[in-house]
């Protein structure tokens, strides 16, 4: 089983960016929680970010025929990105969107999300444990 894990636009400065909302560890660790997780659960996974809305878009594309699952982190373009959720839509993979805060509790302008309609779960306010409840969520309904 093949999982893509997508993080958009500022996650790369995990551990600089906002510690109080998105906490101390660094993307860096964040990676490397993935792999243990993926290793345990005897999944193949592969992690990106990019901060371009089109480079999101072309993974995304690419992993039609490639990858069983994906994990997004769609970051700012959560809330204004229809070409994301066009993208989604068009693959069709399952995809759990993952929100390290709660945006739920967070400014209106977070209340909405495009890529959410094409999303099988989602997950927020876990902080990276999200990441992880995420990928044990899709591999368990992509193994029934
Ligand atoms: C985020 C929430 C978004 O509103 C924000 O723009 C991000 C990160 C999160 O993981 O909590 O960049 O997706």
């Amino acid at each position: 089983m093949r999982i893509l894990v997508l993080n958009g636009p500022n996650l790369n400065l995990l551990g600089l960016r906002e510690p109080e909302i998105y906490g101390r560890e660094t993307y860096t660790d964040l990676i490397d929680r993935i792999h243990r997780t993926a290793s345990e659960l005897g999944v193949e996974v592969t992690c990106r970010q990019s901060n371009h809305e089109g480079m999101l878009i072309d993974w995304i594309q690419e992993s039609y025929g490639v990858y069983d699952g994906i994990v997004l982190n769609p970051a700012a373009y959560t809330h204004t990105s229809i070409a994301l959720l066009d993208a989604l839509k068009a693959v069709n993979i399952p995809t759990v969107e993952v929100h390290i805060s709660d945006t739920g509790k967070r400014e209106s302008y977070r209340q909405i999300s495009y890529v959410r309609q094409a999303c099988v779960k989602t997950v927020m306010g876990l902080g990276l444990d999200g990441y992880e409840v995420a990928l044990r969520y899709l591999v368990s309904i992509l193994k029934d």
